[in-house]
């Protein structure tokens, strides 16, 4: 059931034991709870947030809204990790309190500034109108665990934004700090604004520039720009809503674009000899995708699986949204490569088996698979007996992939097509695919092409099939350990 402004709005306080306990049990009854991915037990999550390394672990947090699958009142979820693939969720650590983020601490992120970790975050506020304002704000988490937010604004909404100004993605580059912010000009175009910290701190930030990454002009808001370096080589990762199909072919409701640079000049916010923009992902849902350079240099990143303004079918168990894999970020010949961490394989039960047809499987294996050159190949994951399922299409003749969910369980987001595909170079083509239950993730040539979505199968989807053509590969068992479901 949608649930009122009113009820999306309500402070936290005010939903009682009674309708708490009713969302949790209504959420444990769905089927399709996933076993080794980021996930809300009941309410909504949506963008990675504050992702950075600090007192020794990884952390990832995650935009919440607890009572229900809707966008309302949002937290950070805080979730930690030893291996970037088993996280723990330690709790909603930080939520709306203050008259600088009174209707929702909307997403950031983090970095370690001397001994604390200083997450940079916007605050979401309506007046009696509900006319937005936006600030850019700051918490402070010491090595005891203690939460401390900054009690000023660090940037105010300038004069050349509307109120659509958010997501700071703090970042050091030869010795600075900086954070770019997404937003909308006075005319409605999305843009990427740039900051430097003064002093090489987080107290106080000045403006540098509009930054120049060959806008073309066309999307309405940037949400959640971020700017990694893959060896050295800048890439901007950002969701451009409203971006014109003219520009670059995508179908999902919003996209989530990359382009590759040579150079950044911090001075002038230049970003030289930009690649083409490009879909980081072929699926059906990855958005709001965070990357940081972690202190041993790799470019790492995680998405949401998910997207806003789409309704999902686990919603009428009251909760929605997961996490994607953690993936790491290389650029060969000229290519962007998104891949699971390395630590992923330590999720396999065993050495794997040859791939063959499997009536039956619980849904959460992974599999290495191989398409030989001048060939043409089908299966079926989460098949039925009848054969319905996800089907994933490899012509290595033509070098394409396609995927078609539309016999996959319940359908949803229709007017956006069941099907995506990707071209690749032809001759002999490999994927690997992580399936969670209700997630797919297949990553071509390893990484050089992703589709990632969601599918909520029926409850007797849970088959292999080579339905055509030979496929050669492993099947592999996975085992996330502590989680169950
Ligand atoms: C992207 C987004 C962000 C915003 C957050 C609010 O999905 O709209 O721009 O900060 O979600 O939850």
């Amino acid at each position: 059931m949608a649930l009122t402004r009113e009820q999306r709005y309500k402070p936290y306080a005010e939903w009682t034991e009674e309708e708490v306990k009713k969302i949790k049990e209504n959420a444990a009854r769905s089927p399709w709870h996933t076993n080794f991915h980021v996930e809300p037990p009941y309410g909504l999550l949506n963008d990675p947030n504050g992702f950075s390394f600090f007192k020794g672990k990884w952390q990832l947090f995650y935009q919440y809204f607890p009572f229900g699958a809707a966008h309302g009142l949002k937290s950070w979820v805080q979730t930690e990790s030893e291996d970037l693939v088993h996280f723990e969720e330690t709790g909603t650590v930080l939520t709306p309190t203050t008259p600088l983020d009174s209707h929702g601490m909307y997403s950031g992120s983090a970095m370690q500034f001397g001994d604390k970790l200083f997450i940079f975050y916007t605050g979401n506020v309506r007046d009696e109108n509900w006319l937005r304002q936006t600030y850019q704000n700051g918490v402070l988490l010491d090595s005891d665990g203690n939460w401390e937010k900054v009690p000023q604004t660090l940037i105010a909404q300038p004069d050349d934004v509307t109120a659509h100004f958010r997501d700071p993605q703090i970042f050091y580059f030869d010795g600075e700090y900086y954070a770019l912010i997404g937003a909308q000009d006075k005319n409605e175009k999305g843009f990427i604004k740039l900051y430097k910290a003064d002093n090489r701190d987080y107290k106080t930030w000045s403006f540098v520039a509009d930054l120049d990454f060959d806008n073309d002009q066309t999307a309405y808001m940037m949400e959640c720009p971020n700017l990694v370096f893959v060896d050295g080589q800048p890439v901007l990762l950002y969701c451009p809503q409203g971006l014109d199909k003219a520009v670059i072919d995508y179908h999902n409701i919003y996209p989530n674009m990359y382009k590759i640079a040579q150079s950044f000049e911090p001075q002038t916010g230049k970003l030289h000899n930009l690649s083409a923009i490009q879909n980081l992902d072929y699926g059906f849902e990855a958005y709001a995708t965070q990357a940081f350079n972690a202190p041993d240099g790799r470019a790492l990143t995680v998405s949401w699986l998910g997207l806003p303004d789409i309704d999902y079918p686990t919603d009428k168990y009251d909760y929605q949204g997961v996490l994607s894999l953690v993936k790491e970020l290389k650029i060969k010949d000229g290519k962007l490569y998104q891949y699971p961490v390395e630590a992923i394989s330590s999720l396999r039960k065993d050495e794997g088996h040859d791939v063959v047809d499997l009536p039956a499987t619980d849904n959460v294996y992974e599999l290495e698979l191989t398409f030989a050159a001048h060939s043409q190949t089908e299966i079926i994951l989460f098949a039925d007996q009848k054969g319905r399922g996800l089907s994933i299409k490899v012509d290595s003749e033509r070098g394409t992939v396609t995927i078609d969910r539309s016999q996959a369980g319940e359908q949803y987001a229709l007017e956006y097509g069941q099907s995506r595909s990707c071209s690749v170079e032809p001759g002999l083509i490999t994927a690997s695919i992580f399936i969670d239950k209700s997630v797919f993730e297949i990553f071509i040539n390893k990484g050089e092409k992703v589709f990632s979505g969601r599918i909520f199968p029926d409850n007797n989807q849970t088959g292999i099939l080579a339905k055509s053509g030979k496929v050669s590969g492993k099947y592999y068992e996975l085992d996330y350990g502590r989680k169950t479901n």
